[in-house]
Protein backbone atom coordinates (compact mmCIF):
# COMPACT_ATOMS: atom_id res chain seq x y z
CA UNK A 1 0.00 0.00 0.00
CA UNK A 2 2.56 2.48 0.78
CA UNK A 3 4.61 2.11 -2.18
CA UNK A 4 1.06 2.39 -3.90
CA UNK A 5 0.89 5.89 -2.98
CA UNK A 6 3.02 8.43 -5.14
CA UNK A 7 3.03 12.31 -5.42
CA UNK A 8 2.17 13.23 -8.74
CA UNK A 9 3.89 15.39 -11.37
CA UNK A 10 0.91 18.17 -12.52
CA UNK A 11 0.57 18.20 -16.16
CA UNK A 12 2.79 21.82 -16.93
CA UNK A 13 -0.11 22.59 -19.52
CA UNK A 14 -2.88 24.44 -18.22
CA UNK A 15 -5.62 23.06 -20.51
CA UNK A 16 -3.96 19.23 -19.58
CA UNK A 17 -4.31 20.03 -16.08
CA UNK A 18 -7.60 21.12 -16.68
CA UNK A 19 -8.96 18.61 -18.16
CA UNK A 20 -7.02 15.76 -16.16
CA UNK A 21 -8.89 17.90 -12.89
CA UNK A 22 -12.04 17.33 -14.41
CA UNK A 23 -12.08 13.97 -15.09
CA UNK A 24 -10.30 12.73 -11.76
CA UNK A 25 -13.48 14.79 -10.57
CA UNK A 26 -15.80 13.24 -12.50
CA UNK A 27 -15.10 9.74 -11.30
CA UNK A 28 -14.54 10.39 -8.06
CA UNK A 29 -18.54 11.67 -8.03
CA UNK A 30 -19.86 9.16 -9.97
CA UNK A 31 -18.09 6.34 -7.93
CA UNK A 32 -19.10 7.78 -4.90
CA UNK A 33 -23.19 7.96 -6.56
CA UNK A 34 -22.83 3.96 -7.49
CA UNK A 35 -21.61 3.05 -3.82
CA UNK A 36 -24.37 4.70 -2.10
CA UNK A 37 -27.09 3.33 -4.72
CA UNK A 38 -25.58 0.30 -3.65
CA UNK A 39 -25.35 0.77 -0.11
CA UNK A 40 -29.56 2.30 0.01
CA UNK A 41 -30.62 -0.95 -2.16
CA UNK A 42 -29.59 -3.63 0.01
CA UNK A 43 -32.67 -5.10 2.68
CA UNK A 44 -32.24 -6.68 6.04
CA UNK A 45 -33.18 -10.14 3.81
CA UNK A 46 -30.70 -12.81 3.82
CA UNK A 47 -30.71 -13.11 0.13
CA UNK A 48 -28.14 -13.76 -2.74
CA UNK A 49 -29.47 -10.06 -4.13
CA UNK A 50 -28.19 -8.59 -1.07
CA UNK A 51 -25.36 -10.71 -0.92
CA UNK A 52 -24.15 -9.40 -4.54
CA UNK A 53 -25.15 -5.78 -3.44
CA UNK A 54 -23.38 -6.06 -0.99
CA UNK A 55 -20.16 -7.24 -3.53
CA UNK A 56 -20.75 -4.61 -5.79
CA UNK A 57 -21.10 -1.84 -2.89
CA UNK A 58 -17.20 -2.88 -1.85
CA UNK A 59 -16.23 -2.82 -5.52
CA UNK A 60 -17.59 0.87 -6.29
CA UNK A 61 -15.69 1.47 -2.26
CA UNK A 62 -12.49 0.07 -3.87
CA UNK A 63 -13.05 2.33 -7.03
CA UNK A 64 -13.93 5.90 -4.94
CA UNK A 65 -10.81 5.00 -2.70
CA UNK A 66 -8.51 4.56 -6.21
CA UNK A 67 -10.04 8.10 -7.54
CA UNK A 68 -9.58 9.82 -4.22
CA UNK A 69 -5.82 8.75 -3.72
CA UNK A 70 -5.20 10.00 -7.24
CA UNK A 71 -7.26 13.30 -6.38
CA UNK A 72 -5.08 13.96 -3.01
CA UNK A 73 -1.60 12.09 -5.30
CA UNK A 74 -1.80 14.99 -8.03
CA UNK A 75 -2.61 18.01 -5.25
CA UNK A 76 -6.38 18.10 -6.09
CA UNK A 77 -9.73 18.14 -3.86
CA UNK A 78 -12.59 15.99 -4.49
CA UNK A 79 -15.41 18.06 -6.06
CA UNK A 80 -17.68 20.97 -4.10
CA UNK A 81 -20.69 18.96 -5.85
CA UNK A 82 -19.70 15.30 -4.33
CA UNK A 83 -21.89 15.71 -1.54
CA UNK A 84 -25.00 16.12 -4.38
CA UNK A 85 -23.44 13.12 -5.97
CA UNK A 86 -23.91 10.78 -2.55
CA UNK A 87 -27.51 12.50 -2.14
CA UNK A 88 -28.34 11.25 -5.76
CA UNK A 89 -26.86 7.79 -4.88
CA UNK A 90 -29.34 7.76 -1.89
CA UNK A 91 -32.13 8.87 -3.66
CA UNK A 92 -31.74 6.08 -6.42
CA UNK A 93 -30.87 3.34 -3.91
CA UNK A 94 -33.46 4.39 -1.78
CA UNK A 95 -36.50 4.63 -4.03
CA UNK A 96 -35.34 1.39 -6.23
CA UNK A 97 -35.26 -0.39 -3.43
CA UNK A 98 -38.66 0.77 -2.36
CA UNK A 99 -40.06 -0.31 -5.85
CA UNK A 100 -38.96 -3.90 -5.75
CA UNK A 101 -35.78 -6.14 -6.54
CA UNK A 102 -36.64 -5.64 -10.62
CA UNK A 103 -36.23 -1.83 -10.24
CA UNK A 104 -32.67 -2.22 -8.07
CA UNK A 105 -31.61 -4.40 -11.07
CA UNK A 106 -32.68 -2.46 -13.57
CA UNK A 107 -30.99 0.47 -12.16
CA UNK A 108 -27.57 -1.13 -11.84
CA UNK A 109 -27.90 -1.77 -14.90
CA UNK A 110 -28.65 1.87 -15.89
CA UNK A 111 -26.34 3.38 -14.01
CA UNK A 112 -23.52 0.99 -15.17
CA UNK A 113 -24.21 1.51 -18.84
CA UNK A 114 -23.73 5.31 -18.18
CA UNK A 115 -20.50 4.80 -16.00
CA UNK A 116 -18.99 2.53 -18.63
CA UNK A 117 -19.41 4.68 -21.83
CA UNK A 118 -17.97 7.50 -19.32
CA UNK A 119 -14.83 5.65 -18.84
CA UNK A 120 -14.73 4.87 -22.35
CA UNK A 121 -14.54 8.39 -22.70
CA UNK A 122 -12.35 10.01 -20.16
CA UNK A 123 -9.87 7.27 -21.26
CA UNK A 124 -9.78 8.94 -24.82
CA UNK A 125 -9.64 12.59 -23.86
CA UNK A 126 -7.08 12.28 -21.11
CA UNK A 127 -3.46 11.50 -21.55
CA UNK A 128 -3.07 9.32 -18.59
CA UNK A 129 0.07 7.79 -16.96
CA UNK A 130 0.22 4.00 -17.69
CA UNK A 131 -0.09 2.99 -13.92
CA UNK A 132 -3.36 5.50 -14.21
CA UNK A 133 -4.35 3.84 -17.06
CA UNK A 134 -4.52 0.34 -16.58
CA UNK A 135 -6.27 1.36 -12.91
CA UNK A 136 -8.88 3.40 -14.44
CA UNK A 137 -9.33 0.15 -17.16
CA UNK A 138 -9.41 -2.62 -14.81
CA UNK A 139 -12.25 -0.18 -13.04
CA UNK A 140 -13.95 -0.37 -16.51
CA UNK A 141 -14.25 -3.89 -16.53
CA UNK A 142 -15.36 -4.03 -13.27
CA UNK A 143 -18.48 -1.84 -14.25
CA UNK A 144 -19.21 -4.15 -16.82
CA UNK A 145 -18.74 -7.31 -14.82
CA UNK A 146 -21.79 -5.34 -12.41
CA UNK A 147 -24.05 -4.85 -15.80
CA UNK A 148 -23.79 -8.86 -16.48
CA UNK A 149 -24.78 -9.70 -13.22
CA UNK A 150 -27.56 -7.56 -12.95
CA UNK A 151 -29.19 -8.48 -16.80
CA UNK A 152 -28.51 -12.43 -15.39
CA UNK A 153 -30.22 -11.69 -12.42
CA UNK A 154 -33.14 -10.05 -13.90
CA UNK A 155 -33.20 -12.52 -16.81
CA UNK A 156 -33.80 -15.10 -13.72
CA UNK A 157 -36.94 -12.52 -12.34
CA UNK A 158 -38.47 -12.23 -15.40
FE1 LIG B 1 -17.40 1.87 -9.94
FE1 LIG C 1 -20.11 -0.58 -10.80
Amino acid sequence: MDKDVRLRTRPADPAKLKTLKKALIAFHNLETMAANIYRFQITKEPSEMNRQLIVAMCNEITHLQDFQVKLYEYGFRPGILCPAYRFLGFAFGFVSRILGPKAVLKTGIWVETKAVKHYAELLETVDWDEQTRRMIEKDQADEDGHISRWRNMLGQIR
